[in-house]
């Protein structure tokens, strides 16, 4: 496994290594969830590139980019095992380097969800991945279901901007207790990580509803609400149930032909000062709503 930190580094060594190619694109301090992604990537493929990159630019001026755990040697001991060829670990300046000015905006889907909270996070995602899509030159890219409207960003911006890669989508990772792997877990502390599940609860409670046959939004959402609302440590940034296609939230009542029905239940809540995402979605007869580690 090599580590590499410059662009011209990256392309040398990659070069020498001719085959298919998986890339993980991460900001590190790694977990299972991005270790599920590298294993479908090594099974894919016939090497494996993952990058480590705290990304400026995709972190608002009041989020945690200075705090965000990093640790790099971990990182690679967690590597090792997956036989990963190559790791890609740049500086802020090889990625942005002086007199950078050039974004990757989406529009429509990044104006919902964590878009409307976060309004410049889509715009560093979409801008980074686009630069390491070209510098990793991979058949095919590895995302978590996790983080459900960064997938649905990034299969916009590879379909509209025709960039020659595969996206694929990998099931969240779960904790025994439902929490979905994240490395903003680190924040909590004993007594927030005993509250945290209740992300996973809300969004099963609303999967229970829908199986019944609840099809109007404003019921799903007050479904999540209720289960949030009784954990005292818990405070709703927001709660969705929204067309996964445009992120429009679903009506009060229901509109859709029952044959096209598809749902993205998502949520962002604080567990004291942490804030988490999670989410389930029911498409094409049946949900994706992770899977447990272990
Ligand atoms: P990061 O949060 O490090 O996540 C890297 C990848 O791991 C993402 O595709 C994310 O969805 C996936 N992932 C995280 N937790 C997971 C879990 N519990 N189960 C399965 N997959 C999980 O997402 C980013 O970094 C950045 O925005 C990035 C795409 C690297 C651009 O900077």
């Amino acid at each position: 496994m090599q580590v590499l930190t410059t662009i011209e580094e990256f392309r040398e060594a990659k070069d020498a290594l001719k085959g298919t190619w998986g890339f993980v694109p991460t900001m590190g301090y790694l977990h299972a969830g991005h270790l599920s992604l590298v294993k479908r990537a090594r099974a894919e493929n016939d090497h494996v590139a993952v990058s480590i990159f705290v990304n400026p630019t995709q972190f608002g001026p009041n989020e945690d980019f200075a705090a965000y755990p990093r640790d790099l040697q971990r990182d690679l001991d967690l590597l090792q095992p997956h036989a990963v060829d190559l790791v890609f670990n740049p500086t802020p300046e090889v990625i942005y380097p002086p007199h950078f000015q050039t974004y990757v905006t989406v529009e429509e889907v990044t104006r919902h969800l964590e878009g409307a909270a976060r309004p410049v996070h889509f715009r560093g995602v979409a801008t980074v991945v686009t630069k390491l899509f070209n510098i990793v030159g991979a058949e095919r890219a590895y995302f978590g279901q996790k983080d459900a409207q960064q997938t649905i960003v990034i299969k916009r911006l590879v379909a509209d901007l025709a960039l020659p890669i595969q996206i694929i989508v990998c099931p969240t990772l779960r904790e025994p207790d439902g929490l979905a792997m994240s490395s903003r877990n680190t924040y909590l502390n004993a007594e927030q990580r005993k509250a945290a599940p209740v992300l996973y609860r809300a969004l099963y409670a609303a999967k229970e509803a829908f199986d019944k046959g609840e099809r109007s939004g404003k019921e799903l959402r007050a479904t999540m609400r209720r289960v949030i609302e009784a954990e005292p440590l818990a405070s709703i940034d927001y709660v969705s149930a929204a067309d996964p296609m445009t992120l429009q939230e679903l009506p009060p009542e229901p509109s859709q032909p029952k044959a096209e029905e598809a749902v993205l239940l998502s949520m962002a809540v604080r567990i004291g000062q942490p804030r988490l995402i999670d989410n389930f979605l029911y498409e094409n007869g049946q949900w994706l709503a992770g899977e447990f580690a272990g």
